[in-house]
């Protein structure tokens, strides 16, 4: 299997760091190389801030006392999901929600369980390596889908190096505190986060795989012999 296809098949989201430091030569390396990524009229809308040490402690600080006065966050900088989601898309979502947490034997209406687990989304589930990834407002939705690109880019070349991620919409239910506490600019907003780091093996968390539709239910095939 070429190392394309590995880190394509094998890369898998990570909710659980050993505290193992990541060296930012590598870091470096990994984000350099994605500055490859393809985007439309080779615009490159992405805007990437990488934390470590004293930079990364100081952010979860802030937001865990943003959290601490208002639980629920401060309102999304953008909808996550559209508000009125598909059932079959309802489904996986809801499929990957109770997948995650029957890896840690938490019940359907264990609600503080769930919640005690979703908060860790917010120290970057201990990675040592925290990023946020922003965009200009004024980006459309063609600037958005280059993003993925970027992102992914950045996950398969931290695969291929022996790390691991988690890429995290969750950080826009905190973005006013994260684009205060980072200084960016008023044109630009928090997509999402990515922690990096090494994966825990032990952690329960980290053997969850989740499941894809069959390629004949997302792809045609017309015209070939
Ligand atoms: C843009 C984006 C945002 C995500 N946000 C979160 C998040 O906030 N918290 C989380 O635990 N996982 C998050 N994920 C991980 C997804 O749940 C995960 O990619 C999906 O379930 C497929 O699993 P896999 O990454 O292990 O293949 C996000 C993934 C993407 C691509």
């Amino acid at each position: 299997m070429s190392a394309v296809m590995h880190a394509v098949k094998n890369r898998h989201s990570t909710r659980a760091f050993l505290p193992r430091a990541v060296d930012e030569a590598l870091v470096r390396e990994i984000i350099d190389a994605a500055r490859y990524s393809p985007s439309s009229g080779n615009l490159q809308p992405w805007k990437l801030i990488v934390l470590s040490g004293g930079s990364l402690q100081q952010l979860k600080k802030e937001v865990a006392h943003t959290l601490a006065q208002s639980p629920r966050g401060e309102g999304m900088g953008y909808p996550i999901y559209p508000e009125n989601l598909g059932a079959a898309y309802q489904a996986r979502r809801a499929q990957c929600g109770e997948d995650l947490y029957a890896t840690l034997n938490v019940a359907r209406d264990d609600r503080s369980g769930r919640a005690k687990q979703f908060a860790k989304n917010f120290t970057f589930f201990g990675a040592p390596v925290g990023m946020l990834l922003a965009v200009d407002r004024g980006m459309g939705a063609g600037q958005w889908a280059d993003l993925g690109m970027f992102l992914q880019t950045i996950m398969l070349l931290a695969h291929e190096r022996g790390l691991a991620t988690c890429a995290q919409a969750c950080w826009t239910l905190v973005h006013k505190t994260v684009e205060r506490h980072l200084e960016l600019p008023d044109e630009l907003m928090v997509f999402c986060g990515i922690a990096l780091g090494y994966s825990d093996p032990e952690h329960p968390i980290n053997s969850l795989r989740t499941a894809r539709a069959p390629l004949d239910e997302l792809a045609e095939f017309r015209g070939f012999e």
